[in-house]
């Protein structure tokens, strides 16, 4: 097997300055297909910086990035879009103003053919549990329903890698359950992954395959849940504090 189908998603020393500041420092990581790969950290450790990268929301100032097998351009949003890379934002990635209906159908428009576009649409309702709220404003709904519009946006865009920053914010516990069923059959099927980041350290631990975590932007340590869980380091930067728990 070839380099490129055995990793869906390759970072190499990927860095991201702003001014003197260094929010991502020599990232190197791997997401293969089939699995949930969770990106940790305390509070500005670069997370959603490299989200930003790898999705080609912003320029790496150095470094690779490789998707499918082909570099991404760098600061190109459409073109990791186009190409099935797909993320939310932190803090909600839909239109309030608009219906959860005609959002969930602006996921589809970049990969999913006109035709098949209201398929999809009730598809990723149905399995977010949004299907009796399609013509309501999403605006107008309670702060976790927006967040799985947010999540059924990104799953009617059927990306090969799907990558959520924070999915789990304000979600009470009956929608925590749906979203975690929601992200386990997805990437049962085509080889379609996901990238989590994500500070319900509970979740975390329950859903990933393994897990990287970073730490004032650079790399802390990374293995499968167990590993770090009692990873001491880790412990230290992270999971001591009341924020991951
Ligand atoms: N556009 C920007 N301009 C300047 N500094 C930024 C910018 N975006 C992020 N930073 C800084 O980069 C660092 C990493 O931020 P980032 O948002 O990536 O952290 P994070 O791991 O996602 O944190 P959180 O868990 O709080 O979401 C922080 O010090 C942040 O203030
Ligand atoms: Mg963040």
């Amino acid at each position: 097997m070839s380099i490129e189908m055995q990793s869906l998603l390759q970072v190499e020393a990927v860095s991201r300055r702003f001014g003197g500041l260094v929010a991502v420092k020599d990232l190197d990581l791997e997401v293969r297909p089939g699995e949930i790969f969770g990106l940790i950290g305390p509070n500005g450790a670069g997370k959603s910086t490299t989200f930003n990268v790898i999705s080609g929301f912003l320029a790496p100032t150095s470094g690779k990035v490789t998707f499918a097998g082909k570099a991404l351009p760098g600061g190109k949003a459409g073109a990791a879009s186009q190409a099935g890379l797909v993320r939310t934002f932190q803090h909600g990635s839909y239109v309030r103003n608009m219906s959860v209906r005609d959002n969930i159908r602006l996921g589809t428009l970049a990969r999913i053919a006109p035709g098949n576009r209201i398929a999809k649409v009730r598809e990723a309702a149905d399995l977010l549990g949004l299907t009796e709220m399609l013509d309501e404003i999403a605006g107008n709904l309670p702060h976790g329903l927006q967040r799985l519009v947010s999540i059924a946006i990104s799953i009617a865009a059927a990306p090969k890698l799907l990558c959520l920053d924070e999915p789990l914010t304000g979600l009470n516990e009956t929608e925590v359950t749906t979203v975690l069923r929601v992200l386990n059959g997805y990437r049962e099927s085509d080889g379609r992954a996901i990238l989590l980041v994500e500070h319900n350290m509970k979740a975390v631990m329950k859903i990933c395959d393994r897990i990287h975590v970073l730490h004032h932007g650079e790399f802390l340590a990374s293995g499968n849940p167990a590993e770090i869980q009692n990873n001491p380091k880790v412990i230290e930067a992270y999971l001591g504090q009341a924020n991951a728990s």
